[in-house]
């Protein structure tokens, strides 16, 4: 029997610097797909997978990102008043109960695994999720969920993980693969950003684990790594080498790389297409553009 997993931490401490100007005064997370804030999917697909406490790794100039999970007891006012009742449940629907959300700093910018070491004293003794918001996965069933349930099989650690190209190896945390039975493989090492040419497979880490607590422990103890960063996929690597287990586990879904400009419009045209509201009039604005551009080449 595993224990339940509901605690998740989600490091947002980083600066954006992709996206300046923008991310000068808006947190990148709070950048929007659509009509919702990035962290605010990351935070639905954890509520889906029952997760009850939501830990936030935060650092100077994210103060944004705090009141936006304040209530705004004004705006819902006018808004019953004006007895707009969808808009008002929209709202409400992104409140967070009070204790349910804590913050912790990342004084430094030490790396992803510094970050996540940061909420060790909110954690505990339990396993825990960890969701980098910069990745969005659109899925039928939500991808944490998807993992949680093949972790209650499993146990020890598990990592989100997906086919990439050779060449795009180098920008993740590669999995060494000792043996894959459907979604779940058997993972017998971990590198984080492998010089081209040098990685162990083209399965790559994606932004949500489920993690034992000993790999806090290991947080501790690792050195520097990649890019002179204390990394996570470090400190899960050498939960292998202490002999537990570590698995990956290939989702069902699509996911965007929204810390990139790219990804970030990629998704932004794929949510904006799933939406019932504007997919006609949006999917007849891009068959024009599609079309102009077309004729004119
Ligand atoms: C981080 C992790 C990396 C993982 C990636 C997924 O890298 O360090 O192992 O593959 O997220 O998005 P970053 O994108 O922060 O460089």
């Amino acid at each position: 029997m595993t224990t339940k997993v509901t605690k998740a931490i989600f490091p947002v401490a980083g600066m954006g610097t992709r996206f300046l100007p923008a991310t000068k005064s808006v947190p990148k997370e709070i950048m929007t797909l659509v009509d919702k804030p990035l962290v605010q999917y990351a935070i639905d697909e954890a509520r889906a997978a029952g997760i009850k406490e939501f830990i936030f790794v935060t650092s100077r100039g994210k103060g944004a990102l705090e009141d936006y999970f304040d209530c705004a007891p004004v705006l819902e006012r006018t808004l019953e008043e004006k007895g707009k009742t969808e808009l008002l449940d929209i709202l409400k629907a992104t409140n967070m109960d009070s204790g349910e959300i804590a913050y912790t700093r990342q004084h430094e910018a030490l790396g992803l695994g510094h970050a996540v070491w940061c909420a060790r004293r909110l954690i505990g003794d339990e396993p825990f999720a960890v969701m980098l918001p910069d990745d969005v996965i659109a899925a039928e069933r939500p991808c944490l969920a998807q993992m949680i349930e093949a972790y209650e099989e499993t146990g020890g650690s598990m990592v989100a993980a997906m086919e990439v190209s050779p060449e795009a190896t180098k920008s993740y945390g590669v999995l060494d693969v000792k043996s894959v039975n459907g979604r779940v493989s058997d993972v017998a090492g971990m590198v984080e950003k492998p010089a081209p040419g040098t990685a162990p497979s083209n399965l790559a880490v994606i932004g949500r684990y489920v993690l034992a607590p000993t790999v806090l422990e290991n947080l501790s103890t690792i050195k520097p790594g990649a890019g002179g960063e204390l990394q996570l996929t470090d400190a899960i690597a050498q939960e292998i080498i202490d002999g537990r287990k570590v698995h990956g586990f290939q989702f069902e879904g699509k996911r965007y790389d929204c810390g990139s400009k790219a990804g970030y419009l990629q998704a932004t045209v794929a949510f904006a297409l799933s939406n019932p509201e504007l997919r006609d009039e949006f999917a007849h604005y891009l068959d024009g553009v599609i079309n102009h551009k077309m004729a004119a080449e």
